[in-house]
């Protein structure tokens, strides 16, 4: 196994693929967090949420990648002129500031690792084959300290998420904002209308800059918050209850944000309620499920879904065609004010069937070659990633819309 350069580096990475830090023992971060998969992945769940490490458990939203995480912000507002926008944090709802300390609370979360307190992850690392390597690192007398060790745990995590496999910048596009390769036609027209401020827009939120061959200036993300409508997947056990919603920044997974000295008082923290943090687009085709709540299971759904929200609400949101994954009082939080969202019906699609192609073609340029991705886990997949028989018999994903005609 290829070893990461720097000592702390390499701790995180062992950390990092671990499957005795769970309880059960099985699986370990490296189980929703697959190269392959964009960082992603939900642990054999196919409903769009991720399996923990009880075969029972179900989590309560998709996997997010864990690369190029490096640039998440700390959670802020950001005002400028009218717009006002909640900023970073990490989570799809920001509610973790920084990189060590979301590190460590997927030991503790009994949907995911299950661990019953710090203790008990830190009596496994005091055993586990780079003990040692801990505490040189840290001390030789750390684990007499929990707190500070549990810390230095996270430490050793966002370390080797800082490694170049993890942000790797070696997609077809990093080369082409390089002149190190070009785009074919497709691919250079989906650029295009992603960019276009009357078609795609992607790029107004999706932020990038192909002038600069500085691909930092391209995360396709600038990490803010915002309701976009994605449908409810029914398939999330919590979602049963019809009056359960998850307002990502209003919660249930975190508190609400102090709104900051900055904001303006007409702002409310009620406007930011159903609101997601938006993610990097770098490596999203190769993901299995898409959106906070994983409702999409591929890339030519989601452009569809961009594009004919406002003209054919009822393909995604069923007869009624009202959002369905927003409280009736917080439909008004929708992004509703900018392309490709601010559409009347009649307008019909922002996009025709042709353009969603190629805007397709264009995000799987956005993926690093395998061959920059990080080695597979030391351990060889368990019984459980194998044979996963939760997943089997688990209802189906909700089933795909049915197809359309041409787009007039
Ligand atoms: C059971 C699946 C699962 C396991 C195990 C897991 N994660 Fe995650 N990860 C998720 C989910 C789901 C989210 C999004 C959770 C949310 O928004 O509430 C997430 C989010 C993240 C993020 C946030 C990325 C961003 O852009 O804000 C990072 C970083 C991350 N995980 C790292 C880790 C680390 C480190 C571990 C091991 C200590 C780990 N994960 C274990 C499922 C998992
Ligand atoms: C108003 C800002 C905004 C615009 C415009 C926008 N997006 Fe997004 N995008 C978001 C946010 C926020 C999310 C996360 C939403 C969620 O999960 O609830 C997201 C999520 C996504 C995802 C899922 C990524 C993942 O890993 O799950 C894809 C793919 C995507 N957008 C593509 C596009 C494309 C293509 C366009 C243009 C047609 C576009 N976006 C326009 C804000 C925007």
């Amino acid at each position: 196994m290829a070893q990461a350069p720097n000592r702390m580096e390499n701790l995180g990475h062992q950390i990092f693929n671990d499957r005795a830090l769970s309880e059960p023992r099985g699986t370990s971060c490296a189980d929703c967090h697959v190269a392959k998969l964009g960082f992603a992945g939900n642990n054999g769940s196919k409903i769009g949420v991720a399996r923990g490490s009880k075969p029972t458990s179900l989590g309560l939203r998709n996997a997010m990648s864990n690369a190029y995480t490096a640039f998440v912000p700390t959670f802020h507002f950001r005002v400028e002129g009218d717009d006002v926008d909640a900023v970073g944090g990490f989570f799809w709802d920001g509610r973790a500031d920084t990189a060590p300390t979301q590190a460590v609370l997927p030991f503790l979360n009994p949907l995911e690792l299950n661990n019953k307190d710090a203790a008990s992850v830190l009596q496994k690392i005091a055993s586990a084959p780079y003990a040692k390597q801990f505490k040189d690192e840290f001390g030789q007398q750390i684990f007499n300290n929990p707190t500070l060790a549990f810390q230095k745990v996270g430490v050793a995590i966002a370390a080797f998420e800082k490694t170049p496999p993890l942000q790797a910048f070696s997609s077809k596009y990093d080369q082409f904002i390089q002149g190190k390769a070009k785009l074919a036609p497709q691919e250079l027209n989906g650029m295009n209308v992603f960019m276009d401020a009357n078609k795609g827009n992607c790029a107004s939120c999706h932020t990038m800059n192909p002038n600069s061959a500085n691909p930092k200036d391209s995360l396709f993300t600038d990490f803010a918050f915002y309701a976009t409508g994605v449908p409810r997947n029914k398939a999330i056990p919590r979602n049963a209850n019809p009056s359960f919603f998850d307002l990502g920044l209003c919660g249930p997974e975190r508190t609400r944000p102090a709104l900051s000295s900055n904001v303006p008082a007409s702002v409310s923290i009620e406007d930011f309620c159903g609101r997601f943090r938006m993610v990097s687009l770098r490596n999203s085709a190769e993901k299995m499920a898409l959106m906070h709540n994983g409702f999409f299971t591929n890339l030519r759904d989601v452009v569809s879904f961009y594009a004919t929200r406002n003209s054919d609400p009822k393909r995604w949101y069923g007869p009624q065609g009202v959002p369905n994954d927003l409280p009736v009082a917080y439909l008004r939080n929708l992004v509703n004010d900018r392309v490709p969202f601010n559409r009347p019906a009649s307008a019909g699609p922002a996009m025709t069937p042709r353009e969603i192609d190629d805007v397709v073609a264009f995000l799987k340029t956005l993926s690093d070659a395998p061959a920059n991705q990080p080695p597979p886990p030391p351990t060889p997949p368990g019984p459980a990633a194998l044979n996963n028989p939760f997943a089997r018999n688990q209802p189906p994903p909700p089933p795909p819309p049915p197809p359309r005609g041409p787009v007039r």
